[in-house]
């Protein structure tokens, strides 16, 4: 397999190249900064906190002193801040070479909802992302061989799309939310790359199998059983931050990488290990749900994609 044993040493130069990633001041989106970073590349840290993405910031040129690196304030929940964000991003007329749709928040409880309505993880998530990459289009598509890599989760697996109840208003369960937009976010990357057959564009869908990040903390903290089995008391199933950027930088960067083939972690289930080409569950290959969940995602975040070849 072209991904067995890939490390961060094979990422080739990337001078000139532009990435933006959402989510990097911590976890995997700051450790693919840094390697990003480190390889020439000039890298938006696109985070929602001024203060976080600030010592992200100090904390890279400390590491790394001469990089090129800069914060750009988005809240990726809020579609109304992605339009403001892309808006400013497209006026600056340079070409994004590769996105990283990293931002996430997992199993939040109780339920939270956006000003505009939606439930938090599926609009942090997915609705987030779809409109963000949407309305980057001109800048992405004007990059010779951009890239468009999407962080899904071994969660997509219990994944349903709820199409009747997509907000889960009628029926919250912190990890049926998650499960779900991890799961929208693979049908996403995949739908985009079936969009993008005839053209440059690369989409990937990847998975950093469980990294010890920031996301427990984040989300559902340690009250809840299963993460705390998980996290803490299997330890050693699990994988640092450094390691869960594998898969995102092997998609991002590596000349093998396909489009629509899904990359996680070669170990034990998936959980750690060097980035290969994984087979996601069969619940995320199919195509007829991700064209209706990009049909919806169109009227909730009104991005209406043009034809991309
Ligand atoms: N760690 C794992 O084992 C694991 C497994 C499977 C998938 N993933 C996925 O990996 C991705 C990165 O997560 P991580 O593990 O690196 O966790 P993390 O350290 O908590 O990083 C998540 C990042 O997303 C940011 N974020 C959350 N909501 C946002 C919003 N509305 N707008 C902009 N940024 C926002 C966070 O910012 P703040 O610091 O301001 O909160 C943080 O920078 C997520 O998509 C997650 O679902 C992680």
């Amino acid at each position: 397999m072209a991904a067995q044993q890939w490390t961060a040493a094979q990422i080739p130069a990337l001078d000139g190249k532009k990435v933006l990633i959402t989510g990097a001041n911590s976890g995997i989106g700051y450790q693919a900064a840094v390697q990003l970073a480190r390889h020439g590349a000039h890298v938006v840290l696109a985070c929602r906190s001024a203060e976080k993405g600030e010592l992200a910031i100090r904390s890279l040129q400390k590491e790394l002193p001469g990089a090129k690196v800069e914060l750009s304030l988005l809240d990726v929940s809020s579609i109304a801040d992605v339009h403001r964000f892309a808006a400013e991003f497209l006026k600056r007329g340079i070409f994004l070479d590769i996105l990283i749709n990293n931002a996430g928040v997992m199993a939040l409880n109780p339920r939270q909802v956006t000003p505009e309505g939606f439930e938090r993880q599926f609009a942090t998530n997915h609705l987030g992302h779809f409109a963000l990459t949407g309305l980057l289009l001109p800048s992405i598509m004007a990059a010779p061989a951009p890239r468009v890599v999407t962080v899904a989760s071994l969660a997509h697996r219990g994944g349903k799309i709820h199409f009747d109840d997509l907000q889960l208003a009628k029926d919250y369960k912190p990890w049926t939310a998650y499960n779900q937009s991890k799961l929208a976010n693979i049908l996403f990357a995949r739908e985009l790359a079936r969009r993008a057959i005839g053209s440059p564009l690369i989409s990937i869908p990847v998975h950093p199998g469980v990294s010890q990040t920031s996301i427990v903390a984040n989300g559902p903290g340690s009250s809840d059983l299963k993460t705390r089995v998980l996290f803490t008391f299997a330890k050693f199933l699990t994988q640092s931050d450094e390691a869960g950027a594998l898969p995102t930088l092997y998609a991002a960067t590596s000349p093998n990488a396909k489009p629509a083939e899904y990359i996680g972690p070669d170990g034990f289930m998936e959980m750690k290990g060097a980035p290969v080409v994984v087979k996601p569950r069969a619940n995320a290959l199919d195509e007829a749900v991700g064209q209706r969940l990009w049909r919806v995602s169109e009227e909730l975040t009104g991005v209406v994609y043009p034809p991309l070849s």
